[in-house]
């Protein structure tokens, strides 16, 4: 036998989601994004799983040319636009369409000559202060894009810094837009996954949904409603008791406080698993919840399962995150965030697809 450990993806998860994100926004088109390899679970099996979506979101020419090699005839969205004037050969020749957030992309798409119509996504900054014009810019660059080149029709767009809180700052991000768009007559596209969740006035014509079609990033009023796609599981390889007042692992950072039952299970920073997860972070033994105790190594954690003692043996499973244990409290106990956590997941670590429609 190999080493346990492995990433379980639910391809049925995955559509169950993209349904769910639907019935949310049921009037709007759906951009899935799916950059960065599928937010890690591996974009042609996202991409397969999500073909329903009306298009798809990369980050670059090179993801969305991934897509065209696998045979997918979306819509493609390159959420960063392009990197090179070189580019917009490829853009034209693969029917991609493209963000403009900077001057120089205008520039280029000013001097280009365009043959085939391309669809292009002007953004504003509506106050992320990450990418896009200002509404005053915004306006000069369309009238620049529409009277210098009729190959390109236009969109618009804007991107939500924590549209999780339904803050001030958001509302204060939806009115710029509103402002800077509303006497226009191009598709808007504004809302990521929190505000699809969180703001149904937001939604306007395309929503661009990422961390929720992985079941991640989810509200807890719709927790119920959504699928962990990717389960990062592996086996405990050993018991061991030890005496109350013992150091556990690296740096001997966890003492036992009582005489102590420790587990080790095969999964360590060199998976994926967060070297930052300290003592106390749950992990799912048997489907029981414990708690990681001491630092994480390369390619092991230790449990404490003293209170598990009786039900507990070599070989049992243990569920790091995804089916009942949701990688953003994980990523919350090690200060990051589920899309870190997902994407992380190493070279190493197997990928068994299983199609589980509950
Ligand atoms: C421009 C843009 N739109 C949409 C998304 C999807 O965001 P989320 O995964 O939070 O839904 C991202 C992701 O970072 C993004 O950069």
């Amino acid at each position: 036998m190999s080493r346990p450990i492995c990433a379980q993806i639910n391809l049925a998860a995955l559509r169950h989601n993209l349904n769910q994100v639907r019935a949310l926004a049921p009037k709007a088109k759906i951009w899935a994004v799916i950059k960065a390899n599928g937010y890690g679970h591996g974009v042609g099996r996202v991409a397969n799983q999500l073909a329903s979506a009306d298009g798809f979101a990369v980050a670059s020419v090179d993801e969305a040319l991934i897509l065209r090699q696998k045979g997918f005839l979306h819509r493609i969205l390159l959420l960063e636009g392009i990197f090179g004037a070189d580019e917009i050969n490829l853009v034209e020749q693969h029917r991609l369409e493209m963000v403009v957030h900077s001057p120089y992309q205008v520039n280029w798409l000013l001097a280009a000559n365009i043959q085939t119509p391309i669809k292009v996504w002007v953004k504003i900054d509506t106050g992320m202060h990450r990418l896009g014009f200002s509404p005053q810019a915004f306006k000069q660059i369309m009238i620049k894009l529409q009277n210098a080149q009729p190959k390109i029709s236009l969109h618009v767009m804007s991107h939500f810094a924590s549209a999780s809180e339904s803050d001030l700052f958001t509302a204060k991000q939806l009115q710029v837009f509103e402002q800077a768009t509303k006497k226009l007559d191009y598709p808007r596209s504004f809302a990521n996954s929190a505000a699809v969740q969180n703001l149904t006035c937001a939604h306007f014509d395309w929503i661009r949904p990422g961390i929720m079609l992985y079941g991640a990033g989810i509200l807890s009023k719709l927790q119920t409603q959504f699928r962990a796609v990717l389960t990062f599981r592996t086996q405990l390889i050993s018991l061991k008791w030890l005496d109350q007042g013992e150091g556990v692992g690296y740096g001997q950072t966890w003492q036992t406080q009582r005489r102590s039952l420790i587990g080790v299970a095969a999964a360590g920073y060199g998976d994926g698993y967060p070297r930052h997860a300290p003592s106390g972070t749950p992990v799912l033994v048997n489907g029981q919840r414990a708690q990681i105790v001491g630092r994480v190594s390369m390619d092991m954690i230790t449990i404490d399962l003293t209170d598990f003692a009786d039900s507990v043996q070599i070989g049992d499973p243990v569920i790091l995150w995804g089916d009942g244990l949701s990688v953003d409290e994980i990523a919350d106990s090690a200060g990051t965030i589920g899309y870190e956590l997902l994407c992380g997941i190493t070279q190493r670590v197997p990928i068994i697809e299983i199609n589980d429609e509950i």
